[in-house]
């Protein structure tokens, strides 16, 4: 198998959902679905009416008919939910989920990569993050069902990730470490998960796709070589600029005069070093030109990774208006990227598109009630009488502090779980009568973008993306299963 010289980036939530991740295979690059909240996404598409179907072919696709017939029979609702109806939502994870939320997760996973390799041989990745720990583990799994070729990983240090891989590709019983806030010294907690338990005649073993761990420093790309448990199969270099979730600068954090993180020579990447280490590497982070392609590859690299720039194409999950509403805002020049130290509960920064009606915009931020319902950033802590629970800084304040957290860990703080599912159109109507408002993660390279939308349609296809990146390497290779 050949390594793709584009990784279209995973995109939570459902932002690189699997047309998007489709359309750059079937180009012959890497489409990269994005694992996070995907039981949740899946559940509300059903609940939609599966417009068109896609979900009822996953079904039938699907190698424990009468499980995913569960899910379906759980969730469909013919013709959708009435405007304004709230979405039925599933359990949260915690260390002891319950079978049919095991069933949910394989199976949402493995419908969002069927779908995107349906029906060519296109290489389709699927993009996790190792903080949220909890469903990590189903969900890979029903990628791997589905055939998935690459698992890639970031936010955190995967080192437990590739064996798990190994291990899932058997059908063998794993397990992941979880931090527990206020457990005791030498005190340990796992999530399990047996692929037996869910499918109990499994024998013939699956493909272990390749492993890409996302780093953003030569530490830690040594760190992982050293000490996981598997074999890596290579990087992908994240610089701060890229959407999404950005790693903290190292050292001491400073903030510049807009209250971002500032940082300096010591988050770059040595890549002469990082190529010594023998694996390939793909650069991200602003690096969505062709002539940025051929430099990252003329440094060593097997190619870039890019989000940004899919994220604006017509096959991203972004809705309609919120894409115009970027582009739009990016061709009167207003729009602004913001790193947000406080918005993600991971703690991690977190880059944001200041958009008015989202909640970059305080009065659309102090509008919205506090509540958490989907709970994948939720973090486990120990309370006074020994039990496991779970809290997330975006909570209720007063729930938040009843669980012994701090309130200053509150502040700024915003639901990423409700607002992401929202950027893809399937935002929940709470029964508070409050509609869950979008908060568009986008890179800073957007800024560079403009003479992308100067044609009359305002719009891109992924396919003219990937004809115009590659146009400075001509020999670029074609990835195929
Ligand atoms: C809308 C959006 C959502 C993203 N979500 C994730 C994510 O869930 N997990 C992840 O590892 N990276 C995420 N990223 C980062 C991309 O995978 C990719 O590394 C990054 O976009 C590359 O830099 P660029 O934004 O300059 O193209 C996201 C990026 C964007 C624009």
């Amino acid at each position: 198998m050949t390594h793709p010289t584009i990784i279209q980036g995973g995109m939570g939530a459902g932002v690189s959902g699997w047309r998007l991740a489709r359309s750059v295979a079937l180009e012959g690059q890497l489409g990269v679905v994005s694992g996070t909240a995907i039981a949740s996404i899946v559940v509300r598409v059903l609940q939609s009416g599966d417009p068109e179907g896609h979900i009822a072919r996953a079904v039938t696709a699907f190698p424990l008919r009468a499980m995913a017939e569960r899910v379906y029979a759980k969730y469909y609702k013919a013709g959708g939910v009435a405007e304004g109806e709230p979405f039925k939502r599933q359990t949260m994870h915690t260390l002891k989920p319950s079978q049919e939320l095991m069933e949910l997760t394989v199976f949402a996973s493995f419908a969002e990569v069927y779908l995107a390799k349906e029906g060519h041989d296109g290489l389709v990745g699927m993009n996790l993050l190792e903080k949220i720990v909890l469903p990590n583990l189903p969900t890979i799994y029903g990628a791997l069902l589905a055939d998935v070729d690459y698992i890639i990983m970031g936010a955190g240090i995967p080192l437990e990730i590739p064996g798990s891989i190994d291990k899932l590709s058997q059908h063998e019983a794993c397990q992941l470490r979880v931090h527990v806030t206020g457990a005791e010294k030498g005190e340990e907690h796992f999530i399990h998960f047996d692929p037996k338990s869910v499918n109990p005649d499994a024998v013939a073993p699956l493909k272990r796709p390749k492993f890409l761990a996302i780093i953003s420093s030569n530490v830690l790309a040594l760190a992982l070589l050293k000490r996981a448990n598997g074999y890596i199969d290579g990087f992908v270099v994240e610089a701060p600029t890229a959407g999404g979730h950005n790693a903290p600068p190292r050292g001491k954090l400073e903030l510049n005069d807009r209250g971002e993180p500032i940082y300096g020579e010591k988050d770059e990447v040595d890549l002469p070093k990082l190529a010594e280490l023998g694996r390939p590497f793909w650069l991200a982070g602003s690096h969505a030109t062709p002539e940025k392609v051929r430099l990252a590859i003329e440094h060593g690299a097997a190619g870039i990774q890019a989000g940004t720039i899919f994220a604006l194409c017509e096959e991203s999950g972004f809705t309609p208006e919120i894409r115009s509403r970027i582009i739009r805002a990016l061709l009167d020049n207003k729009l602004d990227v913001f790193t947000d130290p406080l918005a993600s509960p991971t703690g991690f920064p977190f880059k944001v598109a200041l958009l008015q009606g989202t909640l970059s915009h305080g009065p659309s931020y102090e509008a919205r009630p506090r509540c958490c319902d989907l709970g994948f950033l939720r973090t486990a802590y120990k309370k006074a009488d020994g039990k496991v629970d779970y809290r997330c800084p975006s909570e209720p304040v007063d729930q938040y502090l009843k669980k012994g957290g701090e309130e200053s860990a509150t502040e700024g703080r915003k639901c990423l779980c409700n607002s992401l599912v929202a950027n893809i159109g399937l935002p929940q109507h709470q029964t508070s009568g409050y509609t869950e408002q979008p908060l568009i993660t986008i890179g800073d390279d957007v800024l560079n973008m403009k003479h992308l939308f100067q044609n009359e349609e305002k719009r891109i296809h992924s396919a003219d993306v990937i004809h115009l990146l590659l146009s400075e390497v001509p020999g670029a290779a074609l990835a195929h299963a």
